[in-house]
C-alpha cells in the first residue's frame, strides 16, 4: 500500500457538497488518498466529478452505506483512517413525501459507518470519524435569536428528525465506545453542482426554462446561506483542527427572507442574459406552503471563528452571480439532470401547487 498521509473515505462524494469537498481534497492534499462511496441515487452524478476522476489520489466505488460489508470492504481495502460523511437524503420536501429513505440512509446507514469504523481501527490514534449535519436539527427560530452549538434539539421534519438521530448516534459512540468523533451543523448551502430541487438552483432553472416560480407561502421565511465552497474550507478547518467530541456551526451570516432570494436571482439572471430588466420577476408565484415549514434558521458561528479561525469569505451577491453563471455555462449539465426523473418528481411536488 502507497503511503499516504491520510486514507480518507468521503461518503456521497458524489453529490453536492461531497463533490466540492472531494475536489478540495484531492487537489489539495495529494499526499491523501481519498476514497469516494457512493450509491449514486438520483442526487449523486459523477459529471460533478469530471475534473478529478483521474487524478493518481482519487478512487470511487460505487456502493451503499447501509450495506455493513460493502462499507467493511472498503475500510479494509483501502486502510481508512478517517471518514467524512455526506452521504444522506438530504431535501426536505422529498422527506415529507416519503420518510423511509431518510431514516435508512441517514440513520441505519450512519450507524453501518460507526460500526465499520469502531470494529476496522485497533486503536483511535490518528483516527477521526467527521460527520457532516446541519442546522435544521435545533429547529426553527423567531424572529430573533441564533443557534449555538448549545441549542437542544428540537427537529421538524422527517428530514431533521432523521440527521439528528444520525448526530446522537455519532456522540453516543463518542461517549460509550470513545470513537473520535467530530460533527458540525452546517446552514443552507448553495452554489455549482446543485441539484435543481433546492430552492436555489430551482428558480434559476426555471427562470432559464421562463417557467413559473414557486415560493411556498409569503416567502418570508429566513435561511442563512453559505456559499458551498466556504463550507468545504469550514470542513477542512474543522478536520484539522477541531477537537474530538466536539460540535462547529458553520453558517454564512446571510440571513435573506425567501422572496428577497428569488427576486435577487431574478435580477442577476436578466442582467446575465441580456433580458429586459423586471422580465423575469413577472414569473414569481405565491404557492401552497410546505408542511411544517420552519420560519427561521440562523446559526452563531463564534465558536469556530475563534476556536478555530475559520469564518465565511463569499459575499452573497457575488456568490449568487458566480452560482447564476456557473448553471449558464452548464447547460448541458442542468439538461441532464433535469430530464427523466427530475420531471416526474417536479410534476409529483407542484402540480397541487397550481404551478
Ligand atoms: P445531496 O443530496 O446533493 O447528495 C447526497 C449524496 O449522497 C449523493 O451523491 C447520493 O448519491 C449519496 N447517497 C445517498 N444515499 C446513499 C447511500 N445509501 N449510500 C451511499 N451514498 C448515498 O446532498 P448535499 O446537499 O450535498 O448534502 C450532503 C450532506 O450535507 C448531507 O449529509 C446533508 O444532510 C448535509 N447538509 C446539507 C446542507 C445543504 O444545504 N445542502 C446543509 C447542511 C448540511
Ligand atoms: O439548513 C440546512 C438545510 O438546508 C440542509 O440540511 C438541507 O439538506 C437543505 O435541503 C436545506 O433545507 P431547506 O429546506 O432550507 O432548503 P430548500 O432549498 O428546500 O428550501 C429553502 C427555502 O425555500 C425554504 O424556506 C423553502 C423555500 N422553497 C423551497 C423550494 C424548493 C420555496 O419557497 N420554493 C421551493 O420551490
Amino acid at each position: 500500500m502507497k503511503d499516504y498521509k491520510k486514507r480518507i473515505l468521503i461518503t456521497g462524494g458524489a453529490g453536492f457538497i461531497g463533490s466540492h469537498a472531494v475536489r478540495h481534497f484531492v487537489n489539495k492534499y495529494p499526499e491523501y488518498l481519498i476514497v469516494n462511496l457512493d450509491k449514486l441515487t438520483y442526487a449523486g452524478n459523477l459529471m460533478n466529478l469530471r475534473d478529478v476522476e483521474n487524478k493518481p489520489n482519487y478512487r470511487f466505488v460505487k456502493g451503499d452505506i447501509t450495506d455493513y460489508d460493502t462499507v467493511k470492504k472498503v475500510f479494509d481495502d483501502y486502510g481508512i483512517d478517517t471518514v467524512i460523511h455526506f452521504a444522506a437524503e438530504s431535501h426536505v420536501d422529498r422527506s415529507i413525501e416519503n420518510p423511509d429513505d431518510f431514516v435508512k440512509t441517514n440513520v441505519l446507514g450512519t450507524v453501518n459507518l460507526l460500526n465499520a469504523a469502531k470494529s476496522s481501527w485497533k486503536d483511535y490514534e490518528g483516527k477521526t470519524f467527521y460527520h457532516i449535519s446541519t442546522d435544521e436539527v435545533y429547529g426553527s427560530l423567531g424572529d430573533t435569536g441564533k443557534f449555538t452549538e448549545q441549542t437542544p434539539y428540537d427537529p421538524h421534519s422527517p428530514y431533521s428528525a432523521s440527521k439528528a438521530a444520525s448526530d446522537h448516534f455519532v456522540r453516543a459512540y463518542y461517549h460509550t465506545y470513545g470513537l473520535p468523533v467530530v460533527i458540525s451543523n452546517a446552514s443552507n448551502n448553495y452554489g455549482p453542482y446543485q441539484f435543481p430541487e433546492k430552492l436555489i438552483p430551482l428558480i434559476i432553472n426555471n427562470i432559464l426554462e421562463q417557467k413559473p416560480l414557486p415560493v411556498y407561502g409569503k416567502g418570508e421565511n429566513v435561511r442563512d446561506w453559505l456559499y458551498v465552497e466556504d463550507h468545504v474550507k469550514g470542513i477542512d478547518t474543522v478536520l484539522h483542527k477541531g477537537k474530538k467530541g466536539e460540535t462547529y456551526n458553520i453558517g454564512g451570516e446571510n440571513e435573506r427572507k425567501n422572496i428577497e432570494v428569488v427576486e435577487k436571482l431574478c435580477e442577476i439572471t436578466d442582467e446575465l442574459t441580456g433580458r429586459t430588466p423586471g422580465e423575469s420577476k413577472k414569473l414569481i408565484r405565491f404557492v401552497k406552503d410546505r408542511a411544517g415549514h420552519d420560519w427561521r434558521y440562523a446559526l452563531d458561528i463564534s465558536k469556530i471563528k475563534n476556536e478555530l479561525g475559520w469564518r465565511p469569505e463569499t459575499d452573497f451577491d457575488e456568490g449568487l452571480r458566480k452560482t447564476v453563471r456557473w448553471y449558464l455555462d452548464n447547460k448541458e449539465w442542468l439538461d441532464n439532470v433535469t430530464s427523466g426523473e427530475y420531471r416526474h418528481y417536479y410534476e409529483r411536488m407542484y402540480k397541487n401547487r397550481g404551478v
